[in-house]
């Protein structure tokens, strides 16, 4: 009997697409799910006629595979991994290779990677974005492993990923054991962050401008034209989303306006904040993405609150529109490469931290196409982090810097216009107040705290070497010098500088 090139283990739609993505091109699979209801539909369905083989229990399966197998595993993230896991060990043979493709948390990932390894099997933890849509017709794929795992999907990746304009296969190794889910987590953060921008924008150009659902839809859509930095798949599915009618009786309203301000999640924006407040690193724009769409879920609390709290809207004079528009589109384009110069942030300190060993050239690289993010701008990233992988910060890259000196002002006036129109713009804010934050030498809130827990604590403080010089007095080992004013001590007498 001819064996299977691949197995695939859990057959929702994403393992259906990614099975049929695989076939057609020209790999052979074999496929398992716990329901087994569910692989006959598949197999009399969409998998009838094709190279693709039904299997109803993991021994069949196991059998049908070709060796080393190459099993991908598209189970629900979490526990039902591990379960998939056990009950395959005993029937895996030496350097056979786990992938999981799941959303699985990277830590997770690291843990299941050391444990597979340590009995001689290999295993990948992989992002896959794109939905079902990008499973079937072609994923952006991040791939974390052993490097000789990956030698063994490599070729099978290149085929079934997304193709960018250049026709560069969405995929490349993106570093050991948990790395892939990492990167794949990151991505969704910077995604949660996109989408709070374009939203907060939608909703200040509504209240500031007066403008329905149908004009912003053609609004965005103009931003979604061939040279224009903003032109990506989430602004143009913004806009077609927002052409979409409903109809009641003898009216007819845009969908948007009907569905309720409910924003669902499922765990990775969380983890990305999770991980940044482990590794010390702010990306506030992310940050207030995630608390954004915790706050749509208090829906009944915004109910009984919004009749007691006053709603704030000044008197907006009506200034020029196109002009808003412009400032608006100029400003969101800054508010979201603030976001991934946060994103891109977090990712350098976890590389440092759990030894990933990350490219961030070649992670953006693969973000071109196939996946949710996919945007012209990534273009421009990638071309950054080829003439300088070290880059401190997207912010100051030659070719961004130039973005942040002419939009920041642009960004402070939309700020400004969605306050005044009473328009909450959490992400807004926090893109912009990222970028203050990072270009003051010193930061006055900082100086106010830290005296205050001296203050409180005495948990000491450092000082300036002088008001021109914003760098730290030294003591004589080179390290930051601690100082503590005696607080509680009567008439003390004023203290040295140094
Ligand atoms: P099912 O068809 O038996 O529900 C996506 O939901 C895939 O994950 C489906 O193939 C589903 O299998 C599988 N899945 C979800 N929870 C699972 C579990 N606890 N064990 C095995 N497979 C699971």
């Amino acid at each position: 009997m001819q064996k299977s090139k691949v197995g695939l283990v859990g057959l929702g739609v994403m393992g259906q697409n990614l099975t049929l993505n695989m076939e057609n091109k020209g790999y052979s699979v074999s496929v398992y799910n716990r329901t087994p209801s569910k692989i006959e539909e598949f197999a009399q369905g969409n998998a009838k006629n094709k190279k693709i083989k039904p299997t109803y229990s993991l021994e069949e399966f196991m059998a049908s595979l070709e060796r080393p197998r190459r099993i991908i595993l598209l189970v629900k993230a979490g526990q039902p991994v591990d379960d998939f896991i056990e009950k395959i060990i005993p029937l895996m043979d030496k350097g056979d290779l786990i992938i999981d493709g799941g959303n699985s948390f990277f830590k997770d990932t690291i843990r299941r990677n050391k444990y597979l390894e340590d009995k001689g099997f290999l295993y990948i933890g992989t992002g896959i974005s794109g939905g079902e849509e990008g499973a079937l017709k072609g994923p952006a794929i991040m791939p974390g492993g052993q490097e000789e795992a990956y030698k063994l999907v490599q070729d099978l990746f290149e085929k079934i990923s997304a193709k960018t304009q250049d026709n560069k296969p969405c995929v490349s190794y993106i570093g050991p054991h948990g790395a892939g889910h990492y990167v794949k987590m990151i991505h969704n953060g910077i995604e949660y962050g996109d989408m709070q921008l374009i939203g907060e924008c939608v909703w200040t150009l509504k209240k500031a401008l007066g403008l329905s659902s149908e004009e912003i839809a053609e609004i965005i859509q103009e931003w979604n034209s061939q040279d224009d930095v903003l032109s990506s798949y989430l602004i143009e599915i913004t806009a077609d989303s927002m052409k979409e009618k409903v109809k009641d009786k003898n009216h007819s309203h845009s969908l948007v306006d009907v569905v309720a301000d409910i924003t669902r999640m499922k765990g990775t924006g969380t983890w990305t904040v999770q991980s940044a407040l482990e590794l010390l690193v702010p990306i506030p724009t992310i940050t207030a993405a995630v608390f954004s769409r915790e706050m749509s879920q208090d829906k009944d609390l915004r109910l009984q609150l919004s009749k007691k709290l006053p709603s704030y809207q000044e008197q907006n004079e009506k200034s020029n529109k196109e002009i808003l528009i412009k400032i608006a589109h100029d400003a969101l384009y800054l508010a979201k490469l603030s976001s991934y110069a946060q994103g891109m942030a977090l990712l350098q300190a976890a590389s440092k931290e759990y030894q990933f060993n990350l490219n961030l050239k070649n992670i953006v690289e693969g973000w071109r196409a196939g996946c949710i993010i996919r945007a012209q701008f990534l273009d421009e990233i990638t071309k950054v982090y080829q003439d300088n992988p070290d880059l401190l910060s997207l912010l100051v890259a030659p070719r961004f810097l130039n973005v942040v000196k002419n939009n920041l002002s642009k960004l402070a006036s939309f700020i400004d216009l969605a306050h005044k129109a009473g328009v909450p713009i959490p992400a807004m804010d926090g893109s912009f107040d990222y970028i203050l934050q990072l270009g003051s030498p010193t930061m006055v809130s900082a100086q106010v705290a830290a005296i205050q827990r001296d203050y409180f604590g005495a948990h000491g403080y450092f000082k300036l070497k002088s008001l021109n010089n914003p760098e730290m007095i030294l003591n004589k080992d080179k390290q930051w010098k601690e100082f503590h004013t005696q607080w509680m001590l009567p008439g003390r007498p004023e203290e040295e500088w140094s």
